[in-house]
């Protein structure tokens, strides 16, 4: 079998240093808050590969059935040598990419990119040994702070599937996508995938699934927080809620404190109280209307070349050169 390179920018004890800053700084705050980012250990990355699976969850069936009908499109529009794949997880839709890549004869190389190390360790191994003319070039980083070290040669196309660019706040958002176009060259591309605003009960229930899936995905932030920070969360004393925000658009996830509660953090040398129904905010996932990301494209130097939607236009998957 073809071994994957794999280059690891967030060793254990920079990931731990960091979840400490986030941890200390979110939980500290008012209203609480914690970063998506830290679902992601083993059972959170299972976690959400079971949420992909779930009825009520469209967008990765949406944004699949778009590859499926777009793929040698995309890979025709870009002659990709190397295709970057950002916060990848099992990029399972992703090898629709591949394949069409692959015929097109241009691509040498895949980098993906993911926080959850056993996420990226597992699917640069699969995709290694399924795909063996390929460099798997698999980076553990952190897609905010880690753009400057991507490898691959050029023309690179960089996938961001899943609707994650959602997960940013609209400022986090500007600034992801201009440090993006700063790492490309012009003419590199870009391939986004952006869930769209729709009626809010599909939405609401895309986050909160009638098997509680989304709600243990939710919790799991709670027990890392106990394994790496020592921390003493009862997790079965917090409730998951969604809830849609027309205001901004987005979906936002949330810990609802069942009771009032103390809550030791032993590695941070910290005590947090929670008031009775006070709410921890750990994810909002905004949606999308295509001028609303033409523009925020357009600002950070991106020029949308082609948009595409599933046919119940759910979902929306963006082709954009650097310019
Ligand atoms: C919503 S899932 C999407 C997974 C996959 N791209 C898909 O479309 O099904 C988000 C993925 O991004 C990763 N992730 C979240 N925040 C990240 C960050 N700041 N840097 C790198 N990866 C991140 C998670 O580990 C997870 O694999």
């Amino acid at each position: 079998m073809t071994e994957p390179v794999v280059d690891i920018h967030l060793a254990e004890d920079h990931a731990a240093r960091a979840l400490a800053a986030d941890a200390r700084a979110g939980l500290s705050a008012s209203p609480k808050t914690l970063p998506p980012k830290w679902f992601y250990d083993a059972r959170g990355s299972d976690l959400f590969e079971q949420i992909t699976r779930l009825p009520e969850y469209y967008p990765t069936r949406a944004e699949r059935e778009i590859l499926g009908a777009r793929a040698a499109e995309i890979a025709a529009a870009s002659q990709a040598h190397t295709l970057v794949e950002l916060g990848s997880g099992s990029s399972e839709k992703t090898r629709l990419l591949l394949d069409s890549l692959r015929a097109a004869g241009t691509l040498h190389q895949f980098v993906p990119l993911d926080v959850s190390r056993t996420a990226l360790l597992d699917a640069a191994a699969a995709l290694a040994e399924d795909y063996p003319s390929l460099l798997v070039h698999g980076v553990v980083g952190d897609f905010t702070e880690h753009l400057s070290l991507l490898p691959g040669e050029a023309p690179r196309m960089v996938a961001f599937l899943g609707g994650t660019i959602g997960n940013l706040l609209p400022a986090e958002r500007a600034k992801f996508l201009s440090s993006l176009r700063d790492v490309l060259a012009p003419g590199e591309w870009l391939l986004l995938g952006t869930d769209l605003v729709k009626d809010p009960e599909t939405v609401r229930v895309a986050y909160d699934d009638s098997a509680g899936v989304t709600a243990e995905f939710n919790k799991n932030v709670l027990h890392v927080l106990n394994r790496e920070l020592n921390a003493d969360f009862d997790v079965d004393a917090f409730t998951h809620t969604a809830m849609w925000d027309p205001e901004n658009e987005w979906i936002e996830m949330r810990l609802r404190a069942e009771r009032a509660m103390e809550v030791h953090i032993a590695a941070l040398d910290l005590t947090v109280t929670f008031d009775k129904d006070e709410e921890l905010h750990t994810e909002i996932s905004a949606k999308f209307r295509k001028e609303g990301i033409t523009a925020e494209l357009a600002d950070a130097g991106f020029d949308m070349t082609c948009w595409w939607t599933d046919t119940a236009d759910r979902f929306g998957l963006s082709l954009s050169q650097a310019v």
